[in-house]
């Protein structure tokens, strides 16, 4: 297990391409791609068709994007009972696993992200549109990462809900004044245009996938969104 995330701290602005928007037929290729044009993780949305109403990959997957490309691997369950499927992801690579609060997921929020840290990964908590800040509060001492939802999870392509920048300022907020250092990322209709919104807010890592994997040209839709 790499610890290749020691390198990042929350002042640093990282891009996150969605695998999802990738083209699946080419995946080892479409990774590879991204991280020529920049991208400094990849994101991997994994979805079971329970908790969201979608099913894209699972571990198999993400275990051949590690085996054919050098990136940090940035996993996003949005999936019912993650602790059970935990050690599965982590032996397929994940560097960062992020788990969700809400009680759908049918987990128990802080024994999944002891186990997410005791197995070596960095370990993210993400909240979606309609789960209040207060949710996240509790656990947040506990994590590396704080993903935002800004859109409602299981589909790329849909429209950037500036009303959640609320909670990525409280996530500031609750940062600065415990002292802690967890990353804040928002994910869900970023572009140039809307990472701006969100670095403005105080998010560090923006998760990408149409605007960066739909681009004419990836390295300067990634440049776009560092530099907005
Ligand atoms: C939504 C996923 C996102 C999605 C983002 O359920 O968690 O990561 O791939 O896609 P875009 O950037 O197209 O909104
Ligand atoms: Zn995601």
């Amino acid at each position: 297990m790499t610890w290749r995330v020691k390198k990042w701290t929350f002042e640093d602005r990282i891009i996150a391409p969605s695998l999802l928007a990738a083209d699946f037929g080419r995946v080892a290729e479409e990774t590879s791609r991204a991280i020529n044009a920049g991208a400094d993780w990849m994101h991997l949305d994994v979805m079971d068709g329970n908790f969201v109403d979608n099913i894209s990959f699972g571990p198999a997957l993400i275990q051949a994007v590690h085996e054919t490309n050098d990136v940090f691997l940035d996993v996003h369950l949005m999936i019912a009972r993650p602790d059970h499927y935990l050690p599965r992801f982590v032996a397929a690579g994940a560097d960062m696993i992020t788990v969700h609060v809400e009680p759908e997921a049918q987990h128990d929020v802080a024994t999944t992200l002891k186990a997410i840290r005791d197995a070596g990964c960095k370990a993210g908590l993400a909240l979606n549109p309609a789960t209040p800040f207060e949710a996240v509060e509790p656990f947040l001492a506990d994590i590396d990462m704080l993903l935002v939802m800004t859109v409602v999870p299981g589909f790329g392509g849909q429209s950037f809900m500036e009303e959640m920048m609320a909670k990525v300022e409280a996530g500031v907020k609750h940062r600065r004044e415990n002292n802690l250092a967890y990353h804040i990322q928002v994910d869900g209709g970023i572009g140039a245009g809307t990472a701006a919104i969100a670095g403005k807010a105080g998010a560090n890592v923006l998760v990408a996938g149409s605007s960066t994997f739909g681009a004419q040209d990836m390295a300067e839709a990634v440049r776009e969104i560092r530099n907005a």
